[in-house]
């Protein structure tokens, strides 16, 4: 069993993750517009990263016998002006998810909740994979500044992620 404070917690982070999954599709898009289509397909496996993240925190909450609540969305940003402008909006979108989960991490901790402890310990992890990747991503873009072939091979690269 969980505290209700902690069901809804967990069903904030819940509702965060599609948020997530959410704002992704809506940078996918704005690849897909401006014809990066292999950013778009890295976007959009992202995207179904962060709906797997929700279904993580779904199944738990369930398997805790609490009650589940999915709630309205917040819009997305959906206009860009760069791909740089991108990664950074994913990036500081991340290090607030990571914010989110250290914070439930402090709270079961201070409900001596071990179950859940455990549970947000592959999130954890998780994290700090997600902020690592994309702060490559954001390296190479600066890297190669405005370079047409860069931007190229960039766009190849990303388009060679292989979905789980
Ligand atoms: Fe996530
Ligand atoms: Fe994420």
């Amino acid at each position: 069993m969980i505290s209700k404070k902690m069901e809804e917690r967990l069903n904030q982070q819940l509702n965060a993750e599609l948020g997530a999954a959410h704002s992704y599709l809506a940078m996918a898009a704005y690849c897909d517009s401006i014809d990066m289509y292999g950013c778009a397909h890295w976007l959009k496996a992202q995207a179904k990263e962060e709906l797997e993240h929700a279904m993580k925190f779904y199944h738990y909450i369930e398997e805790q016998d609490a009650t589940i609540k999915i709630t309205a969305l917040p819009e997305p940003k959906c206009t860009y002006s760069s791909l740089q402008e991108v990664f950074e909006t994913s990036l500081k979108q991340e290090k607030h998810v990571t914010a989110l989960i250290n914070a439930i991490v402090d709270f079961a901790i201070s409900e001596k909740d071990h179950a859940t402890q455990v549970f947000l310990e592959w999130f954890i992890t998780e994290q700090v994979e997600e902020e690592s990747s994309i702060i490559d991503l954001l390296h190479k873009l600066k890297l190669l500044k405005d370079s047409g072939e860069g931007l190229f091979l960039f766009n190849e690269e990303l388009a060679k992620r292989k979905e789980d």
